[in-house]
């Protein structure tokens, strides 16, 4: 999709105060002031929308359409089959969520419904059908903001039925296909009719790797089905009209959601949106770490489509689900928003724009305080990010990003990877492990995209696919296609053991694979929290801890060995020719000097290049998009630390909101961000 401007702005309900027009109308004013020009409305509207069944009332909608036009404001107008209506649990009990021991939820909270249920699926698309059929020629409607936030599972008779369909149509109706995926002999678990076969429950069957991951493959499926049910009037009666909807994101950690796996959406978006509330200022790690984790899920939200994205829920300054609560330092806010344009972002919105009086979100942070005052800190720092993203919204809003570099990420890997009962119950730290590849290349300012198994990997010069535990023949074959032709794969420990069955390989490591790497995987040793090993690379040593892999070597070279244990002096690092292409093989989890130092000797070898040409010390970021029509680069050079940063830059660049040139020693204050052009 194309857009004409950055968008800021947010989610915005008015329905929770259409007693009060003085409100709304103090709403549009201030919006104005902070230069927003985008507002997502209708999300939990559905009572508001339809008081009693087949009773609607749009009015106040029409009035809200209106005002928007008429202050041009663009309406991202919601479905609103995030929250429904109490009448509907009333009437219609099947729309209600069943968890995973079989009891029925009561009516409330949001995201409650049955996915299945042919009711409350008939009922959104009739209610998206008038929607759309009455604001499809409204100039404010600028896109449709599909449902809000997909989560969660239910297991009611439907879903189990729904399930039992999905298998059938996955084994080709053949059961015994089914039984030997899942390895079902394994405690008698072997299904002789599909009626016998139910979710996964802690009441139930746990574990059946296989019936686990076909679950979670299912849940996916069916929220992407009742997406595409959402979209069909939407689709039908305004096709122009892009649709998405938002990703949620995981707290803490990396950010990427696992309950679904959203990339499976990519396809039926139209551009790709997530909600972003990482913990700035926590007492857990630095600010520069935090930071790090955030162009990560924002490098993977941006490469699910290739396209820039949107943050369509941020907080200009506190959340309020927190443990701890902690607002926003001065600075912060600016930063952090940067950084979202930096790695792809189209916008900064919000979550919300007014704080609500009452129910559960009223001190969650808005534009719009309780205070209604402009003096307000936090309206003064959303003001000045409006300020700033209206001035550079020509050079950025036609970039995008662009990297040598993918790395794989994979969600279903994740899954599995969790399920498995094997190696240290809470040691396999997959998102740790990608993310520890991630890290050196962001010290560096070298792009990446973090990819899933549906891009391409032939556009890279290095793919790295850190403990893909779960690979198939097809992605087997994927990867040794791309070495042959010339490029570069780095793996790790923890690669290779099942097919997407979660069936361990028999007779060795993967034979395609064994050539690609030219070696063959012996054991995977599993160390205590306390235990530590060693292992050599050029002239260092690196701590070793967690997984220490044993591996026969072939064609392979030694780069580094083992220093202890009964593994001493055998191969822990390799490289290999395999067609015009190279592989490496870590075998084991090092500390992140090692990551440091192998990646720079890579990135030195295939001539990996930042955006810009800077010196500076650990936590300055510098990050950039490019217009390829134009050849025209913005980047940000940004500090994620608590200190004032010298820097040298080492090109000629001008500040987009300065105009001055500038090279050689600079000073950055605490957060400070430039935005630049060469
Ligand atoms: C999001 C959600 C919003 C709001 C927000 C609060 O997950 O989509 O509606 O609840 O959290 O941070």
């Amino acid at each position: 999709m194309k857009f004409d401007k950055l968008l800021h702005g947010g989610d915005y309900f008015p329905e929770q105060w259409l007693d009060h027009p003085e409100v709304i109308e103090e709403d549009i004013h201030l919006l104005k002031e902070t230069k927003s020009n985008a507002v997502s409305i209708g999300m939990f509207a559905w009572s508001a929308l339809e008081p009693q069944e087949n009773n609607y009332e749009f009015e106040w909608l029409d009035k809200i359409m209106d005002l928007m036009a008429e202050n041009n404001i663009k309406v991202m107008l919601a479905s609103p089959s995030g929250a429904k209506p109490a009448w509907m649990s009333a009437n219609h009990p099947e729309v209600l969520r069943t968890n995973s021991l079989g009891q029925k939820m009561h009516h409330g909270g949001r995201h409650n419904h049955c996915i299945s249920s042919p009711y409350y699926r008939k009922k959104i698309k009739e209610m998206n059908r008038k929607l759309a059929e009455r604001y499809k020629d409204h100039p404010a409607l600028y896109m449709w903001h599909v449902s809000n936030e997909y989560e969660g599972e239910c297991h009611c008779d439907l879903c189990q039925q729904e399930f039992r369909g999905w298998l059938k149509n996955k084994y080709k109706n053949d059961l015994d296909k089914l039984n030997d995926a899942w390895w079902s002999r394994f405690w008698s678990h072997r299904y002789s009719d599909w009626s016998q076969i139910e979710s996964p429950s802690l009441l139930g069957v746990q574990d059946l790797h296989g019936l686990n991951l076909d679950w979670k493959r299912f849940v996916t499926d069916q929220t992407l089905s009742f997406y595409r049910d959402e979209m069909e009037p939407l689709k039908e009666i305004t096709p122009n009209i892009p649709r998405f909807t938002n990703f949620q994101s995981e707290n803490p950690g990396l950010f990427i959601f696992k309950e679904l796996d959203y990339s499976k959406f990519a396809a039926d978006i139209d551009v790709i949106a997530w909600n972003a509330y990482p913990e700035w200022h926590n007492d857990q790690e630095e600010t520069y770490e935090l930071a790090s984790k955030v162009a990560f899920s924002n490098d993977y939200l941006k490469s699910l489509k290739q396209q820039p994205f949107l943050i369509t829920e941020s907080t200009p300054s506190l959340v309020n689900w927190r443990e701890v609560n902690k607002a926003k330092r001065p600075g912060m806010h600016l930063l952090s928003s940067m950084q979202m344009l930096a790695h792809g972002s189209n916008s900064n919105l919000y979550f919300q724009i007014r704080k609500s009086r009452g129910g559960s979100e009223k001190f969650h942070g808005a534009i719009i305080d309780h205070d209604r005052s402009t003096d307000n800190r936090v309206f003064q720092d959303v003001k000045e990010l409006g300020t700033i993203m209206d001035k550079i919204s020509p050079e950025v809003v036609d970039t995008n990003r662009y990297a040598d570099v993918g790395i794989l990420f994979d969600v279903e890997n994740a899954w599995a990877l969790q399920d498995a009962k094997g190696y240290g119950l809470e040691t396999k730290k997959y998102d740790e492990t990608v993310m520890e590849h991630y890290q050196t290349f962001w010290e560096k300012n070298i792009a990446v995209d973090v990819i899933t198994t549906n891009n391409q990997f032939e556009n890279y010069k290095l793919l790295v696919i850190p403990m893909l535990y779960m690979m198939d023949d097809e992605m087997i074959e994927r990867i040794a296609h791309y070495v042959k032709e010339g490029g570069r794969v780095v793996s790790s420990y923890i690669s290779g053991i099942v097919d997407s069955n979660d069936l361990v390989n028999v007779g060795g490591w993967p034979e395609k694979l064994q050539k690609v790497f030219g070696i063959n995987i012996l054991e995977t040793d599993t160390l205590y929290p306390t235990d530590r090993n060693a292992v050599s690379y050029g002239d260092n040593e690196y701590e070793v801890f967690d997984y220490a892999t044993i591996i026969e070597k072939n064609t392979a070279k030694s780069l580094g060995n083992y220093l202890d244990d009964f593994y001493k002096n055998e191969t822990a690092i390799t490289e290999n020719d395999y067609g015009k292409g190279m592989s490496y093989y870590i075998a084991a989890r090092m500390e992140h000097k090692f990551q440091q130092d192998f990646y720079s000797h890579l990135i030195n070898k295939l001539h990996l290049k930042a955006i810009l040409d800077v010196d500076h010390d650990l936590g300055v970021s510098i990050q950039g998009r490019i217009n390829k029509e134009t050849n025209q680069e913005v980047i940000f050079i940004m500090n994620f630390t608590e200190k004032d940063q010298m820097i040298d830059i080492n090109e000629t660049v001008e500040d987009l909101l300065t105009g001055e040139m500038i090279s050689g020693e600079v000073s950055l204050e605490k957060y400070e961000v430039l935005i630049v052009k060469k």
